[in-house]
């Protein structure tokens, strides 16, 4: 198993295009920024301008010939999605990476616009129509690929269909993990289709252990400062806990399928490599009825 990824050795990809949602801070940020020293040209694909933009300057203080564009996405409304791809198709005609990333962890019980329960609509739905809508540009891009971000969260996750969007019942850490869950079976099922369609693009996951970033924005308080000494211990910077996203999304031998994260102990930090997922993340009998009920509840067929 290949344990090591030499970021300093990925020569240029100059002329490639990607985008990655929530690039704005923590992981999104930390991929857009080494995908900027790489010469790609980055979409920052984000819902809040002021912190884009301001993203937008950090990167160019650092890469400063970084070619950066900042498009609205509000991975809340699915007929946001709709304008993004939309509006980035107008511009471009290829399409290298997409990185799905954006996500929220255990906010309080909210819907999205279109009635998703939020961490399943933000994470899973809405990322799935986005690939949707982008899969012909990708298909038509040699080489291309898709990085979705899970989780360690799925171990404990179940896809439960009749409560897919809190319609019974609510624990935001039970919707988390589904919503993560949703993305390892979602990485799959998508590489089977387009592997069967003779794509050339490839769909891989990815997950950065625990890693200090804003997604822990819904943790009470009171017990995020108890529990920051230990906290401090097991987790790594959001550096490091970009790694395994961009291990799937540059290095040369990466196939459909595969998952990366940190190898350390539990996989909690530590460099990245090839992982293993849970079991049930690689059910292809519910990863086909999930696919199905993505498809029915997003209002959109994926052609390949
Ligand atoms: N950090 C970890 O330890 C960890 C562990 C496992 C998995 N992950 C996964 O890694 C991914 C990135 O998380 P992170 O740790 O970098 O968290 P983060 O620092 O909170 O960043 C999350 C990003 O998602 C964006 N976002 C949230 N809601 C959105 C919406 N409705 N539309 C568009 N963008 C939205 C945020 O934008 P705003 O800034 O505007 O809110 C932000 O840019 C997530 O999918 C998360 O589940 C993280």
């Amino acid at each position: 198993m290949k344990t090591t990824f030499d970021l300093e050795s990925i020569p240029t990809q100059k002329g490639r295009v990607a985008i990655v949602t929530g690039a704005n801070t923590g992981l999104g940020y930390e991929t857009a920024l080494e995908f900027a020293r790489k010469e790609i040209k980055v979409i920052l694909a984000c819902r809040n301008e002021k912190k884009a933009m301001d993203a937008k300057k950090r990167i160019e203080a650092v890469v400063p010939n970084a070619e950066l564009e900042f498009i609205p996405l509000d991975l809340m409304d699915l007929a946001s999605v709709r304008i993004f791809a939309g509006t980035f198709k107008k511009s471009y005609n290829r399409l290298d990476l997409l990185i799905n990333n954006a996500g929220i962890m255990i906010p309080p019980l909210q819907k999205t616009k279109d009635d998703f329960e939020s961490q399943m609509g933000v994470n899973y739905f809405s990322h799935f129509l986005l690939t949707g809508l982008l899969i012909d540009l990708l298909n038509a891009t040699e080489g291309s690929r898709i990085v979705s971000l899970s989780s360690k969260a799925h171990e404990t996750g179940v896809i439960d269909f009749d409560n897919l969007n809190a319609e019974k019942s609510y624990s935001k850490m039970v919707a988390y993990s589904q919503s993560k869950l949703a993305c390892i079976l979602f990485t799959q099922e998508l590489n089977r289709r387009l592997k069967a369609a003779h794509s050339g693009t490839i769909s891989v996951a990815a997950h950065p252990g625990v890693s200090r970033t804003d997604l822990g924005r819904h943790i009470p308080k009171l017990a995020y400062y108890l529990l920051m000494p230990i906290f401090l211990l097991i987790t790594h910077s959001s550096a490091k806990g970009a790694l395994p996203t961009i291990m799937a999304a540059l290095d040369k031998d990466v196939q459909g399928g595969d998952y990366f994260g940190p190898v350390g102990f539990k996989e909690m930090k530590g460099p990245p490599a090839k992982v293993k997922a849970k079991p049930r993340a690689y059910d292809a009998e519910i990863a086909v009825k999930l696919w199905e009920v993505s498809e029915e509840l997003t209002d959109f067929k994926f052609e390949f």
